[in-house]
């Protein structure tokens, strides 16, 4: 059933580039425009959206907060993504016209399906992004975009992650589609790389084995740090968590503007910090930004593990350990960011001895509250 693998979490990493192409299978025609009839919500109503919240727990909120990145620029509608066990909590502003997305693993999480009741309640339109057909929170919703992982049992989440993140930039883009922006032909090539992308995650698969060995090398830390920019800050928070369930080590993911408000603090000599690098193509000042924070770090003795695209030679210099990824659109990068991570998550928890399909105090589908 593990089919060959020892975890259940390495086949689902493995499972990845066939979960992601399985999430954009049918979505795409072949004029390269999105289809998405089964979002049962007519267009006119997606046109007269004015705020999309996001609603969701874990993993999943992680998904969420990357897709506001994606919702806010391609279709200039306001995107808040909130904590499903936050949300209806403190009296949320919702109407008739706010798009609520659930994003749901399991279809099960009692905080995010809360959640959801609370805002039909106030007559806004809830949408699900769930894994599991016919599960309680597709079935209170008013429509539903199904993830295609297939069934997820290690209680760790990642190639459910991953066909979120693929979901979420389908509704994006969907909605930039419907409601027409001026980021119509950057819309096109996105849909373009999103068709192309299960490859790269096959790709990030093949070059695994560093990330592994360098695992193992800290299997013994008590502390590592992560840090992102932008859609990287996201991929840096689920990779802390990730190592928190797992490895039960103590870590943390920052935005790296952040560091000299308060967190460089931490930083010590040999201290590893992970430090996601957006595109040097593009958006420049996001990426000259991050590269003078990994100097600053590393000044302070930090052990640099420097996640970087195919061709950056900048920073090479700074980086104690380089993982390598493909080059892909900036908004598009989690979808190979997040991989590395989540091998050496895992390797750290088989390293220290943990059970890593069934982490301690853990359970696969959260049904309290
Ligand atoms: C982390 C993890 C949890 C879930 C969270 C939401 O690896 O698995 O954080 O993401 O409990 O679960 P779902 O997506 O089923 O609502």
């Amino acid at each position: 059933e593990k089919g060959g693998y020892d975890y259940f979490m390495l086949k689902e990493i493995a499972e990845q580039p066939k979960a992601v192409a399985d999430t954009l299978l049918g979505r795409i025609d072949a004029g390269g425009s999105l289809t998405l009839d089964e979002v049962r919500i007519p267009v006119h109503e997606l046109r007269e959206v004015d705020k999309v919240v996001i609603v969701a727990c874990g993993t999943a909120f992680h998904a969420g907060l990357i897709a506001k990145y994606a919702i806010e620029h391609w279709t200039r509608i306001p995107c808040e993504v909130e904590l499903a066990s936050e949300f209806r909590y403190r009296d949320p502003i919702l109407g008739t016209r706010s798009l609520v997305i659930a994003i749901s693993q399991s279809g099960e999480t009692m905080d995010t399906l809360m959640a959801l009741r609370h805002a039909r309640e106030q007559g806004s339109k809830v949408l699900a992004i769930c894994n599991t057909n016919g599960s309680t929170i597709p079935r209170e919703s008013d429509a539903v975009l199904y993830t295609h992982a297939g069934p997820e049992v290690a209680v760790a989440s990642t190639k459910a992650f991953l066909t979120q993140l693929v979901a979420c930039y389908l509704v994006a883009l969907y909605l930039g589609q419907v409601r027409g922006t001026k980021w119509g032909d950057e819309i096109q090539a996105v849909i373009r790389d999103l068709s192309q992308i299960s490859g790269e995650v096959e790709r990030v698969l093949e070059t695994m084995e560093p990330v592994r060995e360098l695992a193992r090398s800290l299997a013994d830390k008590k502390t590592v740090l992560f840090l992102g920019r932008h859609v990287g800050y996201p991929v840096a928070l689920e990779g802390a968590l990730k190592l928190k369930e797992l490895a039960y080590m103590h870590a943390e993911g920052f935005a790296a503007g952040e560091l000299k408000h308060g967190p460089i603090a931490l930083i010590e000599d040999d201290l590893p910090v992970v430090v996601v690098v957006p595109s040097p193509r593009g958006r420049s000042v996001l990426y000259d930004k991050i590269v003078s924070n990994i100097q600053e770090i590393r000044a302070r003795g930090a052990r640099t593990i420097v996640i970087a695209e195919e061709g950056d030679e900048a920073v090479v210099p700074y980086a104690d350990h380089l993982i390598r990824i493909p080059a892909t659109p900036t908004l598009l990068q989690p979808l190979v960011a997040t991989v590395p991570l989540q091998v050496f998550a895992c390797e750290l928890a088989t390293a220290r001895g943990n059970e890593v399909d069934q982490p301690r105090n853990l359970a696969k589908s959260v049904t309290v509250e």
